[in-house]
């Protein structure tokens, strides 16, 4: 019920009567009251006044259930979600959700990882109060070999959420990191459980850099958050769900064809290296080239020094920028 409080008082942005509660809700003034109470508590402003009811006034930059739950507006996508404060890595607890027989669409969020993982066998530093992690569980009837598109889909949604929710220009850089003023604001990790043939799940899990206003010192060179480069301070769940959103149309999308066709053109107008230099690192070869962006399977075009152009396949390559990160 706390969902579909917060939500009603959210959508009305007025006052909402206690009668009005009960009435859709068939419940007590004193369960409400009860709600709004735990609400209050968890740092929502809420105003309650004599004769006209109860008014959010402000809510706070919680990434609680019910705030999430109430704030997505999807027909699949995080219609469950699975949110823990703390956890070990929201990747390793879709994964344990898909063996379990999760529904299609599960999203887990956490306030906190601690063993949150990155890309390579990586880790992923995951503090409290200032990130998003996310994963999204998803079980697709298509071949194995499509999964690794699923990330260029939520890399693409997570630069638009992050364009819709703040104005910045967010990019990507191929094939996952989402980079703002050539810096990393995002990286996502994709993994699957899979037979030759069939795939049971896929989980595919965003960190977004949001509200941090620094990092270690090993990473700040490349690292940023939407705060430092916008400086407004954002609500996680309002951009995690802004993100889902997208993630869920992009998703409808890409199934259409089972490949990336008809979201090229939008992930390649916002690809950093487009029409760029790049540097390419592949196991015992490292060349530059020029990028002209992805094709329908999400490999990158390069056109190298001697004129021929080539398709770049994510699994074991790089792509730096020649000068740089991008
Ligand atoms: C990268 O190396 O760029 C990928 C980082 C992916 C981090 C996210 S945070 C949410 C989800 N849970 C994890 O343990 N990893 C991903």
């Amino acid at each position: 019920m706390k969902t579909e409080i917060l939500k009603v008082l959210r959508e009305s942005g007025g006052y909402v009567s206690g009668q009005q509660l009960c009435d859709s809700f068939g419940v007590s003034r004193t369960a409400v009251w009860k709600v709004i109470d735990q609400l209050k508590k968890e740092g929502y402003e809420i105003e309650a006044v004599r004769n006209k009811g109860y008014r959010l006034i402000e809510s706070p930059d919680v990434m609680g259930q019910a705030e999430l739950e109430s704030l997505i507006d999807t027909r699949w996508a995080g219609k469950t979600v699975v949110y823990a404060k703390e956890t070990d890595s929201t990747n390793i607890q879709a994964k344990a959700l898909g063996e379990k027989g999760a529904v299609h669409g599960t999203l887990v969020v956490a306030d906190r990882q601690t063993a949150g993982k990155g890309r390579r066998g990586r880790r992923w530093t995951s503090p409290p109060g200032t990130s998003i992690y996310m994963t999204i569980l998803l079980k697709p009837q298509f071949l194995p070999s499509k999964a690794p598109m699923l990330t260029l889909v939520m890399a693409l949604s997570v630069a638009e959420g992050i364009m819709g929710e703040t104005g910045l220009p967010a990019q990507i850089k191929w094939p996952n990191d989402i980079v703002v003023n050539g810096k990393k604001v995002c990286g996502i990790l994709t993994e699957m459980s899979a037979e030759i043939d069939y795939i049971n799940y896929v989980v595919t899990g965003a960190g977004v850099n949001v509200n941090a206003d620094s990092f270690p010192e090993d990473i700040a060179r490349t690292a940023t958050s939407l705060y430092i480069e916008g400086g407004v301070k954002l609500r996680r769940a309002q951009l995690a769900a802004s993100i889902v959103e997208r993630y869920e149309k992009n998703y409808e999308m890409f199934m259409e064809t089972e490949d990336l066709s008809r979201l090229k053109d939008p992930y390649n107008r916002l690809l950093v290296n487009c029409r760029k230099e790049v540097r390419i690192l592949e196991p015992g070869n490292e060349y530059e080239a020029v990028a002209s962006g992805i094709n329908d399977t999400g490999e990158l075009v390069v056109m190298t020094a001697d004129g021929k152009e080539k398709a770049i396949y994510a699994g074991e390559v790089s792509v730096r920028g020649v000068y740089g990160y991008v």
